[in-house]
């Protein structure tokens, strides 16, 4: 379906052709000046330069000819040459009618999908999930749901921390709690037990304990080392332990990523990576990518147009051990043999950008990947307090993942409590329940998303549960605001689905808030295009705004003529479903009540 910008630019450049001009100055782009006009035309500003005129005559001549013209209900020439343009009710009346027949509201579907793999989440199995881990999956769920709405074949991956000296920690420090386990016998011949030897409440604790161990005890530290050297090189006994671990682990991550609406396609991890190191080495030593430096093997990625210093890509350490660096290129030998994406997204800690720039560059170079998929790398910044550092506990620690949305849902919870009480109603425990979760978490990703990805943002309990602003929390109250209303409406023994055709706008309110609703598409291709998740919190926001403007000068509920009132109810409908969409995209969804 055809934009009103791109309408309205045919228009134009149609206009400046028949005044002598040529076609591009036509060009029409979103109005700076909401107050004056709704749309506007600089095109005579450019050409005044390139035929010696001033850009006021350009502009009068312009307007003249499209003075009577049907899109238009004004379309004026301003000093210094300006064309200001506001569109006429009829037009926007019919634009709406075919953006809400479009199943995709108006936007351009990829004409070519791809597929395209997103690596986010990267928790690490038997660590807690913390704040850091909370954006990459917040911001990485969005942006697959952005990319599969456009059509592609979008493959997200959590792609654990699974391999790592984690795991040796653990090892040795169940080993020393509970020596008489099988695991530990050097001379036990038998199967191993199928049952954990460690709960997941034992697991959290154990693995911090053996860190802070591991710091002060080095002899403890060289064991664990060992442990993970063992376990890495497939230990029967150590394997089977690792198993245990994955699993409770895995089955409580799941628990917290379902608790955030995140779901993973792929649940693999650096682990599934190792088979395929020896080959992938070898073969880059044999094409010369790869060479010795100092015992340990490495990789050029330096260009001569980097500004900043590039060093090589460590492959192999001079003890033969394999790094992060190695573990993320044999995961791309495994994605290339298995899945062939067209696109690679990384979501992490903005700190990690030089260090993908380095794999990114030795994947191409090493023909893993072809030269032409796209790597992307998405960095973000930090989650902060109001003290602008890291966000911490009241006690100064690591901020885990489960007890930041329990104090985002307190907090919604008394929020909710406290509107109950100004309008005078109970608020039912079990109501509370059903909506509390559903709130905060559209309290935290929307706090999350709305910002820039690569930003650092504060982390401001109040602020993001508030029901006013830009918050989640005031983007679902439009909607069941809307819901409620189209509940009345039902009531009054009327049927909102039979009220399908749109009326043109009445107030200046509702002109408004139709100009932004066919701006969506704009904005979620905007947002597809840079990945850029905020670009929809920006528009939902400004729909809602535009929304209860006009909600608050309408009476809906009360209009008499029936036509009028299917085209308001047909109206709220296109908003309601517009902002469910982009609530969709971020990753979450509004309850009935609130
Ligand atoms: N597990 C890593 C961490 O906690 C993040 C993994 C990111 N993804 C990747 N392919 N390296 O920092």
């Amino acid at each position: 379906m055809k934009k009103v910008l791109d309408s309205i630019t045919e228009v134009l450049s149609q206009a400046f052709v028949q005044c002598g001009y040529e076609e591009k100055y036509g060009k029409v782009g979103l109005s700076n000046r909401p107050d004056l006009c709704e749309y506007q035309c600089n095109g005579a500003m450019a050409a005044a330069k390139a035929y010696k005129k001033a850009p006021v005559q350009i502009a009068d001549e312009v307007a003249a000819v499209l003075k009577n013209h049907p899109l238009f209900e004004e379309i004026v020439s301003v000093k210094p040459g300006f064309i200001n343009i506001k569109i006429c009710g009829e037009f926007l009346k019919n634009q709406l009618q075919k953006m809400a027949a479009d199943g995709k509201f108006g936007c351009q579907i990829e004409q070519k999908p791809k597929k395209i793999i997103v690596d986010y989440g990267g928790a690490n199995v038997a660590k807690p999930l913390h704040v850091g881990h909370l954006r990459s999956a917040v911001i990485g769920e969005s942006i697959k749901r952005i990319k599969r709405f456009f059509g592609n074949q979008v493959i997200g991956d959590v792609h654990l921390g699974d391999w790592g000296l984690q795991m040796g920690l653990i090892i040795e420090e169940l080993h020393d709690r509970q020596p008489d386990l099988v695991y530990f016998d050097p001379n036990y011949q038998g199967e191993y037990p199928k049952e954990p030897p460690l709960t997941i409440s034992e697991m959290e604790e154990i693995y911090p304990a053996a860190s802070i161990r591991s710091k002060e005890d080095a002899a403890f530290a060289e064991r664990a080392h060992k442990a993970t050297f063992r376990l890495q090189n497939g230990d029967p006994a150590y394997m089977a332990l690792w198993k245990h671990i994955m699993s409770v682990s895995k089955a409580d991550l799941k628990k917290n990523y379902d608790r955030l609406h995140v779901n993973f396609d792929l649940w693999k991890g650096e682990s599934d990576a190792q088979p395929y190191i020896p080959d992938m080495i070898e073969d880059m030593i044999a094409r010369n990518v790869a060479y010795e430096s100092q015992g340990a093997i490495v990789v050029d990625v330096a260009l001569d147009t980097d500004a900043k210093e590039m060093p090589p890509c460590l492959i192999r350490k001079s003890d033969g051990a394999s790094l992060y660096a190695t573990s993320d290129l044999a995961t791309l030998v495994e994605r290339e043999k298995l899945y062939q994406p067209e696109e690679y997204i990384y979501v992490t800690d903005k700190r990690q950008e030089l260090y993908f720039t380095q794999v990114f560059r030795t994947a191409k170079k090493a023909g893993i990947v072809k030269e032409s998929t796209s790597m992307n790398f998405i960095g973000f910044g930090t989650v902060n307090g109001k003290d602008g550092k890291p966000y911490k506990t009241r006690e100064g620690g690591v901020m885990r993942l489960e007890n930041l949305i329990s104090e985002i849902d307190e907090a919604v919870y008394l929020k909710m409590e406290e509107n109950a009480r100004k309008k005078e109603v109970s608020l039912e425990r079990e109501e509370a329940e059903q909506i509390v979760p559903a709130v905060g978490l559209s309290a935290l990703k929307y706090g999350d998303l709305s910002n820039q990805p690569s930003k650092d943002y504060i982390f401001d309990v109040d602020k993001f549960t508030s029901f006013e602003g830009n918050t989640g929390p005031y983007i679902l109250y439009t909607i069941v605001r809307i819901k409620s209303i189209l509940n009345k409406y039902t009531k009054q023994g009327k049927n909102p689905e039979e009220a399908t055709v749109f009326y043109k706008p009445n107030s200046e309110s509702e002109k408004a808030l139709m100009l932004t609703l066919v701006r969506f598409s704009d904005a979620a291709e905007a947002a597809y295009r840079e990945i850029a998740p905020n670009k929809i919190c920006q528009y939902i926001y400004d729909l809602s705004n535009d929304f209860n403007h006009f909600y608050h000068e309408t009476k809906i509920i009360d209009e008499k003529e029936k036509e009028k009132q299917e085209g308001w109810i047909a109206l709220l409908k296109l908003v309601k479903q517009v902002l469910e969409c982009g609530i969709d995209l971020l990753g979450f969804s509004a309850p009935d009540k609130m």
